[in-house]
């Protein structure tokens, strides 16, 4: 049964804080607060600009020198994703949730967001289930690289450990999951009595998965979101809100129950 309202906020703090083992699902919406727009909803850039390809990586993998010269010259729709991602500072919703990991009471994030803001915000349980726009990572070694890290003189640049092939850490569409990210959002995910899920449309999939999994095992789920998503008829606490207001009100009242 869904509880809304302020005392589904002091609820849902009493349900994290008695959790054995607490966990979080980011989307995009824990960015809009930073400047970045989400993908889908009110604002979003998918819902402005129409859905992207979904054979994005497939387009990469024809003309990888194409696809680089795209990326690091973005038009359209990319570009103004590009700019936002370079303005962006953590929110307090991204700090709120680093509150709950010094608390202990969070076990792991894992966000399907690209922007870096979880990590500047000190998060230090991070799954970045998409990648991250700010690395470099080689589709032979996986290995990954800081962006400073590679010459684009040349395109498509190569890996400097194997002489594979570079792309950005950014998982495109139609782009397998690097398997050591995903295990670990699967042991997460495995190991979760509560999570929160915040500021995502819970529509992509395999992240989407992983709240239904905790919700199948009997695990609770703390909604965070101004809007409804495919997850509210799941969730046992709704607190509609924006995530920049409604984490840091949350992480203040489990902190209470822990003082
Ligand atoms: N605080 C919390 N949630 C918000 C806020 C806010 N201030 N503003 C919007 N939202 C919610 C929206 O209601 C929506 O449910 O954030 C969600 C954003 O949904 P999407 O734009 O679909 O983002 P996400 O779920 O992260 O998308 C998943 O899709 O395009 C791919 O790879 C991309 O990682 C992305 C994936």
């Amino acid at each position: 049964m869904a509880d809304e309202g302020l005392d589904a906020l002091e609820a849902a703090a009493e349900s994290l804080a008695q959790a054995r083992y607490a966990i979080a699902l980011t989307g995009a919406g824990l960015s809009v607060e930073s400047g970045i727009p989400p993908f889908r909803g009110p604002g979003g850039l998918w819902t402005r600009h129409g859905e992207p390809p979904m054979n994005g990586f497939e387009r990469f993998l024809a003309d990888p020198a194409r696809a680089w010269a795209e990326r690091l010259d973005p038009r359209g729709p990319m570009r103004e994703l590009w700019e936002a991602l370079q303005a962006a500072q953590p929110n307090s919703g991204h700090r709120a949730l680093v509150r709950l990991e010094e608390l202990g009471i969070l076990q792991a994030v894992i966000t399907q967001n690209v922007d870096d803001l979880h990590r500047r915000a000190g998060a230090l349980r991070l799954l970045e289930i998409h990648g991250n726009a700010t690395l470099i990572r080689c589709l032979a070694c996986v290995a990954r690289f800081p962006r400073e890290a590679i010459d684009f003189a040349v395109l498509p640049p190569h890996c400097p450990k194997c002489g594979g092939l570079l792309k950005s850490d950014t998982v495109s569409f139609g782009e397998p999951i690097p398997s050591d990210v995903l295990e670990q959002c699967f042991e997460e995910t495995s190991r979760a009595d509560c999570m929160i899920v915040a500021g995502t449309s819970a529509t992509v999939y395999p992240a989407a998965q992983f709240p239904f999994s905790v919700a199948e095992r009997g695990g609770t789920l703390i909604e965070v979101n101004p809007y409804p998503s495919e997850l509210t008829p799941l969730c046992r606490f709704v607190l509609r809100g924006p995530a920049g207001e409604v984490l840091p009100r949350l992480a203040e009242q489990v902190a209470r129950r822990l003082a």
